[in-house]
């Protein structure tokens, strides 16, 4: 760091939190109301303070309390459970336990069985891909997504491509990074009669934090579409009821929400809109029977029709602990709480000044806490006002202990829209075999490789933000950073 920092006041040192700590506390009563995290923390999660560690990648994946492990550690411990495509005791056992998860799980969603099912998959990945490979695509008919979506969406354009439908994207305004009011109407009505059409947006951006409007649901299927609300980043600190909602598809990663287990997810579907998709195969577990001299495959229906081979039973049922968890300590809850600690974050980000009175951060998204959520994209700016090379940030970070996500987050279309990157820019931007990542960002000509995610979850402290804070300052009157950072391969 420079001999220009070394005279700066420091903002965010250690013995000025307890007055921040405070006056923040005062600023936010609603914040103080949820100081039984605070408690659960202490228990439940002690080993985050006991390892020095600040997590903030909860968009990433979020953490599990000991108690989930608890608890399903005595479950595997105290039952036998075998391949649940059976009918003896063992199987019985588990199949009990795998439909009481998936109860659950609409339960929590508030999801009527009537008008829902639940699919369990390996992930949210997982789900838009059963979606993606069954919808019914065709000639005439489309794929309509937002600039702002997990490549684990975009990616569903392969699968309109390869049967003759057209993929359209709605562009996102910078520097909020949202859709201009009335854009999206266009979209969807300026298509031509006939064809399935299938509209994705995500609830809540992976990148910038943006909650886009669930009113888009009904706007879109009032028009004939039928609509994936990717929810993946929302549900881990909002609350998605799809009694007043009702997208087709809602894919979600439960370890996203609760940190445990990993390698479960969901697909929730509405029935009808279930019927509409044809799988391009048979598996174990998804027929009635299937002959081999008769080509007869008979399929199942609902959700067994969508479950390949065996679900993942010894740890399903940890969705269940998981879910219980959440509801204890109240989605209510976790919202204030990271709506606090994240209007605080956003603010000291963009505070932060060079010696010089120049910005040290540039925020990507919306800069106040309106209709976003608790995930801030952002880079560090050298005091002429170049980004800083995000894989410096990942070397200042690690020796902090602190975690953050930095790149472009798997959400192509708004990390563009961030780096304003046009579709002439890209123009010639061949990427040959061999090439890595960092070939792609002089290509396009990116100031940097992406960003940095700050995103916030179920047990953030005031202590987590703060210390990032501290961090976040010694980028202030930043000299050269190092040349010898290693090479970006992949996003
Ligand atoms: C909005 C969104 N959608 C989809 C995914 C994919 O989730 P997974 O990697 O668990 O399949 C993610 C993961 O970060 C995400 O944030």
């Amino acid at each position: 760091m420079s001999t220009a920092q070394r005279s700066r006041e420091v903002r965010f040192d250690t013995a000025a939190r307890a007055t921040f700590e405070d006056a923040f506390g005062k600023a936010h009563p609603a914040f103080a109301a949820t100081a039984a995290v605070d408690e659960l923390r202490a228990t439940q999660y002690a080993r985050l303070d006991e390892r020095g560690d600040v997590y903030l990648d909860y968009t990433g994946g979020g953490l599990y309390a000991e108690s989930q492990l608890e608890e399903h550690l005595a479950l595997l411990r105290g039952s036998v459970l075998g391949n649940p495509h059976s009918v003896n005791p063992t199987s019985s056992a588990s199949t009990a336990l795998v439909e009481s998860a998936r109860a659950a799980v609409l339960a929590f969603f508030n999801a009527s069985p009537d008008e829902y099912a639940c699919i369990f998959t390996p992930n949210a990945t997982g789900a838009l891909r059963l979606v993606g490979e069954s919808y019914p695509f065709g000639a005439g008919g489309r794929f309509l997504a937002t600039f702002d979506n997990h490549n684990s969406v975009n990616g569903i354009r392969e699968f309109a491509r390869a049967k003759g439908a057209e993929t359209t994207y709605v562009p996102l305004e910078a520097p909020d990074l949202r859709v201009a009011d009335g854009l999206l109407e266009a979209y969807l009505t300026d298509v031509p009669a006939g064809g399935h059409k299938l509209f994705a947006f995500p609830a809540q951006s992976n990148f910038s934090g943006v909650k886009h409007p669930l009113d888009w649901v009904a706007a879109a299927q009032q028009r004939g579409w039928h609509v994936i609300v990717d929810a993946a980043a929302f549900v881990p600190t909002s609350a998605l009821d799809l009694s007043t909602r009702h997208p087709d598809f809602v894919p979600v990663s439960f370890y996203k929400m609760f940190g445990y287990p990993t390698g479960v997810g969901a697909l929730l579907a509405r029935h009808d809109a279930l019927e509409q998709l044809h799988r391009p195969w048979f598996s174990g577990g998804t027929v009635v029977t299937a002959n081999v001299q008769g080509d007869l495959a008979v399929p199942l229906s609902g959700h067994a029709l969508f479950e390949d081979g065996t679900v993942n039973y010894l740890n399903i049922p940890a969705v269940e602990v998981g879910l219980r968890h959440i509801d204890r300590i109240g989605l209510g809850t976790i919202s204030r709480r990271v709506q606090a600690l994240g209007t605080w974050l956003l603010g000291a980000l963009q505070s932060l000044r060079h010696s010089d009175g120049s910005p040290a951060t540039r925020v990507y998204g919306p800069k106040r806490w309106e209709g976003r959520g608790a995930t801030v994209a952002f880079n560090f700016l050298h005091p002429d006002g170049r980004v800083v090379d995000e894989r410096y940030v990942d070397v200042i970070a690690a020796a902090h202990r602190i975690s953050v996500r930095t790149g472009c987050f798997c959400n192509s279309g708004a990390g563009e829209t961030a780096f304003s990157v046009s579709r002439e820019t890209l123009i010639g931007a061949e990427f040959g075999e061999g090439m890595i990542l960092d070939d792609y960002i002089r290509l396009v000509g990116m100031p940097t490789g992406g960003a940095i995610r700050v995103s916030l979850g179920l047990v953030t402290n005031f202590a987590d933000v703060y210390r990032f804070m501290g961090f976040a300052e010694e980028f202030c009157d930043l000299g050269a950073v190092p040349p010898d950072l290693p090479p970006r391969l992949a996003c």
